[in-house]
């Protein structure tokens, strides 16, 4: 629980590396039969520690070292998880493809993560069938097992970790493999990066990637580090110029927020770019915008809730068109309360301009609408706005409340006791 007033972000913050790239990075190297898996850059959120310990179930252990996990694979066997553990993450989903390809049969229960719509695995079912593997779904979870037949998948729609899946599980192939309509975000390219690493080779087209795993090098030992978290770098500059802050975000990969960037400054942000920042200049009125939440390169449904809150402060109107999970609307509920004006149609959310109150108890629902809700709060006029629930944010930012206190957040955090240990509460 945590209570924000109203504040200017100003100064700078380093982003932590991506949560998102760390379930391929694992995946990665139980698929190249590595005893040890060393992952540098890691953010230590709880999403994290949820698939270490589906590693643990599996039979594996790892040790943290700062930011670096390094993860031993060699008692690892392909039983089931626990689906307790197993549906509290998403990102844990890429074991499928890496158990069956190390060792040519999987189970497992099916994933959870963070609700906001449906979020089916069919798409992963069907590049196991694609490949001739044998997969049986049962009421529990999917069963994959058997050698891979075929050397062609194609995706109905574009899925992130259903990708990973198949990247993963063709490399036990012995032949090129070809995998079409693929979804290229960041973190799918960086599994390319670790596999090619060590040798597997990628031809990458326009709409479809061939795999050839046959140079494939085994390893005793693998090591990956990870790319900043795009999704962290793009709530800080949201956050930064919704509060009419000026922020400079360090350790980033520019090219990823592209979009974020050109849809900032069309509505009127100043930003300055130079090799690993971005720095950001807010402005109180923004001119309105039309967004487009789709798969990489277009703007990113993982920062959609956190740029609705944003377009509050447009000189009218403006739309986000949810692509990728239409049903991505938990802060919009708890943003009415706050007595923000935003109409539901369909997949779009229409923006009315109009300022934004605290006083007012909201719920955070899922990781990023927690974020979406943060800004808000930060935002907000009046008393301070009491999050409920604000501890999901720890699912996937790393050190977020220091961070935010470091830029001028002001806000303090009740723990469950009821002790206040944050006394920067203005
Ligand atoms: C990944 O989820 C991310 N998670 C999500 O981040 C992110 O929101 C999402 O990609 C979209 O960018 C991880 O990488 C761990 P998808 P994923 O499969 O892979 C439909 C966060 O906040 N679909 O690309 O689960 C699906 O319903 C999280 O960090 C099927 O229909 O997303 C959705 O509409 C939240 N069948 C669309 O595809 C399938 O088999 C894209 O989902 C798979 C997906």
């Amino acid at each position: 629980m945590v209570y924000l007033s109203k504040s200017i972000l100003r100064g700078e913050v380093e982003i932590s590396g991506s949560k998102n790239a760390f379930f391929p990075a694992v995946g990665a190297g139980i698929t190249l039969g590595a005893k040890k898996i060393t992952i540098k850059n890691t953010p230590l959120v709880r999403d994290i520690y949820v698939m270490l310990k589906i590693i643990e179930e599996l039979g594996g252990n790892f040790e943290i070292e700062g930011n670096k996990v390094s993860i031993y694979t060699e008692k690892i066997e392909p039983k089931l998880i626990d689906q307790e553990t197993f549906s509290r993450i998403r990102g844990g989903v890429v074991i499928f493809g890496a158990l069956l390809s190390r060792f040519g049969k999987a189970y497992i229960p099916y994933p959870g993560g963070c609700k906001i719509g449906k979020r089916p695995i069919d798409q992963h079912v069907k590049a196991a069938k694609d490949l001739g593997f044998y997969v049986e779904e049962t009421e529990y979870g999917v069963k994959a097992y058997g050698e891979i037949k075929k050397n062609k998948i194609s995706f109905d729609i574009k899925t992130v970790t259903g990708t990973e899946n198949a990247i993963l599980m063709s490399i036990r192939s012995s032949k090129e493999v070809e995998i079409t309509n693929y979804a290229k975000e960041p973190e799918v390219q960086e599994l390319i990066k670790y596999l090619e690493k060590y040798g597997v080779r990628f031809i990458k087209e326009e709409d479809k990637i061939i795999i050839d795993p046959t140079s494939k090098e085994e390893q005793e030992e693998v090591e990956f580090e990870l790319i900043p978290d795009r999704i962290e770098a793009g709530t800080f500059l949201i956050s930064a110029a919704s509060t009419e802050g000026r922020v400079r975000i360090k350790n980033v990969i520019p090219e990823h927020l592209e979009i974020v960037i050109q849809k900032l400054k069309e509505a009127g942000a100043k930003i300055h770019i130079s090799q690993s920042e971005i720095e950001v200049e807010g402005k109180p009125i923004y001119d309105p915008l039309y967004i487009v939440a789709d798969s990489y390169p277009d703007f990113a449904t993982d920062l959609q809730p956190q740029i609705t809150v944003m377009l509050l402060k447009s000189k009218s109107k403006s739309v986000i068109e949810e692509r990728v999970f239409p049903e991505r609307v938990n802060h919009v509920f708890e943003l009415r309360k706050m007595g923000a004006q935003i109409d539901i149609s369909g997949n779009k959310i229409i923006i009315y301009p109009g300022k934004i109150y605290g006083g007012t108890s909201v719920e955070a629902k899922d990781l990023r609408s927690a974020a979406s809700l943060v800004i808000a709060g930060l935002i907000a006029e009046g008393a301070p706005t009491f999050i409920r629930n604000f501890e999901i944010i720890e699912r996937g930012y790393e050190k977020f409340l220091v961070k935010i206190q470091k830029l001028g957040a002001k806000f303090y955090k009740e723990l469950k006791e009821g002790i206040k240990d944050v006394p920067n509460f203005a």
